[in-house]
């Protein structure tokens, strides 16, 4: 890790959970941290280290005018991009049987195509920069994407999780001639956070009873694909909490 020192990771879905673990583990190898976020009053409460680079940016990735005007400002004021985490993610309770498409599109939105938009600002900054300088773009997609739980109300979210992998892949065919841009997933099983407490099956006091990563564990994930050499490319981590058996 310690290369990347001084170096620029944008994170969205910063502001808790998972994203706020990833600042939080970024900011301790030393890297200057953008978060991207609705609740930008939450990303700036992750620290009270004065030294530590991190700056919060009100952000939400459905909108692309937001999303424009965030890269634009990191590319006028830090200059570069070298690690970009999609995070950001949401899921609703609802079904395919009896959903509403704005609940659909929603999540949509929000999983698929609020990770498009950030990547596609962020490749355009990377392939600028000098071709001897690293990039990273990591999608934090899902175990569910791959297995398809049986969850009450899961709708299309497994559907978005499993795009993820897909588009990772169809970036790494468009990118193939950068070989300084790597693109991973990170594909983690239950995580106690907010996401999933707001099921109706996964009150927080469900979801403390059931095997389940912390979202640290994905921070190390994060931490791991970063530690590796430059030229070995990490397609996918797949994370599970021991006995988690679905
Ligand atoms: N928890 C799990 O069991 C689990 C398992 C596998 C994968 N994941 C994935 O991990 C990622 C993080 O999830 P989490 O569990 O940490 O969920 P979380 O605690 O609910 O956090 C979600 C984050 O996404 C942000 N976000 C949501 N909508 C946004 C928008 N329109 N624009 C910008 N940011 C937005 C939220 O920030 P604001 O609300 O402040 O905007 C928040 O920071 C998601 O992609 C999720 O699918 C989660």
């Amino acid at each position: 890790m310690e290369r990347w020192a001084g170096k620029v990771a944008v994170v969205t879905g910063a502001s808790v959970g998972i994203g706020a673990a990833i600042v939080n583990k970024l900011l301790d190898n030393g890297l200057i941290v953008v978060g991207l976020a609705r609740r930008v009053e939450k990303i700036k409460e992750l620290t009270d280290d004065h030294e530590a680079k991190l700056h919060g940016i009100e952000c939400d990735v459905t909108n692309e005018e937001n999303v424009i005007t965030a890269f634009a400002w990191i590319k006028e004021n830090l200059g570069s991009i070298d690690v970009l985490v999609n995070n950001a993610g949401i899921t609703k309770e609802s079904s395919l049987s009896e959903g509403s498409l704005d609940d659909w599109r929603s999540i949509i939105d929000v999983n698929v195509l609020g990770l498009c938009v950030c990547t596609r600002e962020a490749v355009r900054f990377m392939r600028e920069s000098d071709k001897t300088k690293e990039h990273l773009i990591i999608h934090v997609s899902s175990l569910a994407g791959e297995r398809v739980p049986n969850v009450p109300g899961f709708n299309v979210y497994p559907a978005t999780k499993k795009a993820i992998s897909v588009l990772a892949q169809t970036l790494r065919h468009e990118l193939a001639a950068h070989n300084n841009i790597r693109i991973s997933t990170i594909s983690p099983g239950l995580v106690a956070t907010e996401l999933m407490a707001n099921f109706s099956s996964f009150t927080p006091e469900i979801l403390m009873s059931l095997p389940v990563l912390f979202p640290n564990d994905v921070a190390e994930a994060v931490g791991f694909i970063m530690s590796l050499p430059s030229h070995v490319a990490v397609q996918d981590i797949s994370l599970r909490a021991v006995s988690e058996s679905w």
